[in-house]
């Protein structure tokens, strides 16, 4: 059976997303924190790695720096909560991160890069599993790149194969996995548009021994993706499940900040990716951005539901 992790996406998927999706779906068998850039933890980074709110789950943090010495002390944070292995993120492609050459920018720099991954592997408490992309401009950039992944006992290698100036755009080069594949001996994950079971059909087709994929938006747009990709569909799809899962999402969220619009915003950024697997969303979508009230709010979600179905559904009709 194919082994499917859910993808750090920072603001997304939050201890909260991750322990109410756990809860409602499950089928994850690994979750990705989003990336924790600072030895100085704040309180955000901390509750994401806190054992108590990742209970009966496995875990990755993810890190984000270019500086060994604080890749270290981090580390030596997270090792101190009983984790095995940290996750060093090499494929945040924002401008900001980049022009300081981190995330996908420090590909940009392979010698200091090849520099770095040296001191993390020899000094590190913990196992590393690095997720990158191939480049920021070229795809010949990736030969280069994989070069100096060869020398590391990397856990595993997660390669979204775009480059860092595509963003989310644009088609991901799958023949840049292909040659990870011919070039490494250690395990790899595929990462980047499997949003539907015909996109995963696809993959399988180019690389038939895959055994690792990793999905973002796809589950944040159907949450039984992960259910439909393995042909398991015990578990749904449901309306019951998806407002158990909601309401679960906005009843933690109120708790763990304060005020309506902080809690809001959230959840809208939720609906942008989940009201997708409604059918006609556009005008429910509207009414819940223009919610400024819970009470709005609420009556917009409750509408949706009520009279929409899951294309999901449709999908099992047909
Ligand atoms: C809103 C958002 C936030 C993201 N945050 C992170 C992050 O914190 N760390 C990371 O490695 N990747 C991050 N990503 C990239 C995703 O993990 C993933 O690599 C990308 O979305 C491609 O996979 P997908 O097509 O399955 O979504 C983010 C992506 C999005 C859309």
């Amino acid at each position: 059976m194919i082994t499917c992790y859910l993808a750090p996406m920072e603001g997304i998927t939050t201890y909260i997303y991750r322990n109410a999706y756990h809860r409602c779906f499950g089928g994850i068998n690994r979750y990705f924190t989003p990336f924790i850039a600072s030895k100085k933890m704040n309180s955000r980074e901390i509750n994401e790695i806190l054992p108590e709110h990742n209970e009966g789950m496995t875990v990755v943090p993810q890190i984000l720096t270019n500086r060994a010495e604080e890749f270290l002390q981090i580390a030596e944070q997270i090792a101190a909560f009983g984790y095995r292995t940290v996750n060093l993120n090499l494929g945040c492609p924002s401008g900001t991160v980049t022009a300081r050459k981190r995330g996908a920018g420090f590909l940009g720099v392979p010698e200091q890069l090849d520099e770095f991954l040296y001191t993390i592997f020899e000094k590190s408490p913990l196992k590393i599993s690095i997720k990158t992309r191939i480049g920021i401009s070229s795809e010949e950039e990736w030969d280069r790149l994989l070069t100096i992944y060869r020398k590391y006992p990397i856990e595993e290698l997660i390669i979204h194969p775009r480059l860092q100036q595509e963003q989310y755009k644009g088609t991901p080069h799958k023949s840049a996995y292909k040659k990870a594949q011919d070039v490494l001996r250690i395990p790899l994950c595929y990462n980047g548009d499997i949003h539907s079971p015909d996109a995963f059909a696809a993959l399988v087709s180019d690389f038939p021994n895959v055994s690792r994929i990793m999905l973002g938006r796809g589950i944040l747009k159907n949450p039984y993706l992960v259910h439909r990709l393995r042909g398991d569909m015990d578990t749904g799809p449901d309306k019951d499940t998806i407002k158990a899962f909601h309401d679960e999402l906005f009843a933690r969220y109120a708790e763990a900040m304060s005020g309506e619009t902080p809690v809001l915003y959230k959840m809208k950024d939720l609906w942008t990716y989940l009201s997708q697997s409604f059918t006609n969303p556009e005008k429910y979508l509207k009414k819940i951005r223009k919610a400024n009230t819970f009470a709005d709010y609420k009556a917009a979600v409750g509408s949706l539901l009520r009279e929409q179905e899951l294309l999901e559904k449709q999908i099992d009709a047909t």
